[in-house]
């Protein structure tokens, strides 16, 4: 095959396979993506703008695609190969002026656009002004886990941040300050707020409203080692009443139930102590989870593993098994001893 006629079919090919589908898939991603979590679906006031500007840069890149696909497709048409084209030498342009000229500041002016656009929706978000009873979190990033910490409520949690739903006729953001213990992260909750990264030896902060109650799933952003796609996180967002009562149960001490005395004794006398916390006892580790209310958790190592007894069991059997290179190691309980200490773990309530 010639070569100026197998260019000509490849291009075809090209606009077949690749430009149509591209249009076909951008057009119905909003609907597509309605039932999982997704920007084009905000809940939340910062995310409402994250929406708005990303609608214009999508628009601004279709519009774009359109005319370079569009301008493609019809010189592939209209100067396709024709019989009798073999002898012919096509018109020689060196350069024009007026294209040159178009092509090079019809670019600038989009971007420049696109810059004061994105530094407007950026000024509104980070220089909001919150109302004075805003929530204060502290999310501490981990390797692999979000620690949260409620300083003025006394409250230490992981990997979900319980948070109220803001009413029309009463505002009740979050305030997030993100640390990390580590290395960097990156905190994402798509349809609350746009991504902030957690970065060691800083203080970033950011803000969500969410306007509906629910559970709304998120995840690390920033690649943070062997585990970073399974340091998931969820924000749940309770009617104010609900809220309230998430909080007192929180803030409770940790329930003594003789049943599990033994497995008590046996969590204090190993290692346990050294990375966990729990309230009103001598367990006070950092590096990881504070388990004074373990079992009011939805999901075990960070929403790797829904938290029921069976999971819980094979989490404290062999945490490497159900995620490699977590911090936890194997504690090499026997049979008895692990029933024990589950035993225990499941009175967290
Ligand atoms: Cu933490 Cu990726």
């Amino acid at each position: 095959m010639e070569l100026r006629l197998r260019v000509q079919t490849g291009f075809a090919w090209l606009f077949a396979t690749v430009f149509v589908p591209c249009c076909a898939v951008t057009l119905s991603a909003p609907s597509a993506l309605a039932d999982v979590t997704s920007i084009f679906r905000p809940l939340s006031t910062p995310a409402q703008a994250v929406y708005e500007i990303s609608l214009l840069t999508l628009a601004i890149c279709a519009a774009i695609f359109l005319v370079v696909g569009g301008l493609l497709a019809y010189t592939i048409i209209r100067f396709r190969r024709r019989p009798g084209d073999e002898r012919r030498e096509p018109p020689q342009v060196y350069g024009s002026n007026q294209i040159e000229l178009a092509w090079t500041v019809v670019p600038i002016l989009i971007v420049f656009v696109l810059i004061l656009a994105t530094a407007r929706t950026i000024y509104d978000v980070q220089g909001a002004i919150l109302p004075a009873d805003t929530l204060n979190v502290t999310v501490v990033g981990h390797q692999w886990w979000w620690e949260i910490n409620y300083p003025k409520l006394g409250i230490m949690t992981a990997n979900e941040l319980h948070v109220p739903v803001s009413e029309s006729d009463r505002r009740r953001p979050t305030r997030l300050r993100l640390e990390s213990a580590d290395v960097a992260h990156s905190f994402w909750v798509p349809q609350l707020a746009g991504k902030t990264d957690v970065i060691p030896n800083r203080r970033n902060s950011m803000w969500i409203e969410p306007i509906q109650p629910g559970t709304y799933v998120g995840n690390c952003a920033e690649y943070c080692g062997l585990q970073h796609a399974r340091m998931l996180l969820r924000v749940i967002v309770h009617a104010p009443a609900d809220f309230e009562k998430w909080v007192a149960a929180q803030q409770s001490p940790p329930v003594e139930d003789a049943q599990a005395r033994a497995g008590r004794d046996l969590f204090f006398a190993t290692s346990c102590i050294n990375c966990h916390a729990i309230k009103t006892t001598t367990a006070n580790g950092k590096f990881g989870p504070d388990l004074t209310h373990l079992m009011s958790r939805e999901t075990l190592g960070s929403g790797v593993i829904t938290n029921t007894e069976e999971n819980l069991r094979s989490w404290v059997r062999d945490p490497q098994h159900i995620k490699p290179g977590a911090l936890m190691p194997n504690m090499q309980f026997t049979d008895d001893e692990l029933n024990q200490v589950v035993a225990y773990l499941l009175s967290l309530r």
